[in-house]
């Protein structure tokens, strides 16, 4: 086993009755990198996450994490060996307030769950925990507000913070910056890359603004009705021709 890859996939494939929405994808994302998924509407991305995450079982292929293959462990399993991931719409408990929203997040996840956060003390620490991870993505202030008040850049700041909170090894991101104001994405694309180049962890982002993914990525893999078009560095990427010609479409271009 390469001990450098954290993540990979072997021949993943998912079909929706006649329809192959993930078309036998192998891919491997090398730890504490930031590996970006591209690709036009439809192209397989949030499924091939949904399996990643296992939210769907796959058709057929399997998924190793670590070594270890994790192809049909169900979402909660997947959440406790370290892979955490957010959904293409803000997955926010509205009624609650930031703080709480947080401190749930860390109370009834993470892979430190059984050995640490079920002693007496644990109240104490799931606290401390959740002022931590406010304070990492920058919502201290809000702590009390109730979530569904919140400005809705500061709402995917929320859902990256109770991403954070178990302490994932891999982040899964689907198009955090959706729906955002354009001034408000250099701050979130910010965060992010200081959340991946601080510690030990590896971000998986599906991201449709490509000055975004070709600033911050080490390595794009392209997705086309279900398969990899190409996989490489962002300026590989930028002159592949196979990727110039499946965005020709208009569906987006790669002009920098
Ligand atoms: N649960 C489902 N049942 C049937 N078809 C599905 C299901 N989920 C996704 N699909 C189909 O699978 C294909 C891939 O969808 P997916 O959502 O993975 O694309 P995507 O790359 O994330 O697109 P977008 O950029 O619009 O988010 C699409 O044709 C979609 O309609
Ligand atoms: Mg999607």
């Amino acid at each position: 086993m390469d001990n450098d890859i954290i993540l990979e996939t072997k021949n993943l494939r998912k079909e929706f009755g006649g329809l192959v929405a993930v078309d036998d994808v192998s891919i491997k994302v090398r730890k504490h990198t930031l590996h970006a998924i591209i690709g036009p509407n439809g192209a397989g991305k949030t499924t091939f996450f949904n399996l990643l995450s296992g939210n769907i079982e796959p058709t057929s292929g399997s998924v190793i994490y670590k070594g270890n293959d994790i192809t049909n462990l169900p979402i909660h399993r997947t959440i406790h060996l370290g892979i955490g991931r957010s959904f293409q719409i803000t997955n926010i408990f509205p009624n609650l307030t930031v703080f709480e929203n947080v401190r749930l997040a860390c109370q009834s996840l993470g892979k430190d769950n059984a050995k640490f956060w079920r002693r007496a003390s644990s109240f104490e620490q799931y606290n401390q925990r959740t002022s931590d991870v406010l304070h990492r993505v920058g919502l201290e202030k809000r702590a009390a507000q109730l979530a569904r008040t919140l400005p809705h850049g500061d709402q995917r700041k929320l859902e990256l913070g109770m991403i954070l909170a178990p302490d994932p090894e891999v982040l899964l991101l689907d198009e955090p910056t959706a729906g955002m104001a354009s001034e408000q994405v250099p701050e979130l694309i910010a965060l992010i890359q200081e959340i991946q180049q601080s510690g030990d962890k590896t971000v998986m982002l599906v991201e449709h603004n490509m000055n975004v993914v070709m600033q911050v990525s080490d390595m794009i893999t392209v997705m086309h009705q279900g398969k990899v078009l190409a996989e490489d560095t962002p300026a590989a990427i930028t002159t592949n021709e196979d990727v110039q010609t499946a965005y020709l479409g208009g569906l987006y271009q790669l002009d920098m």
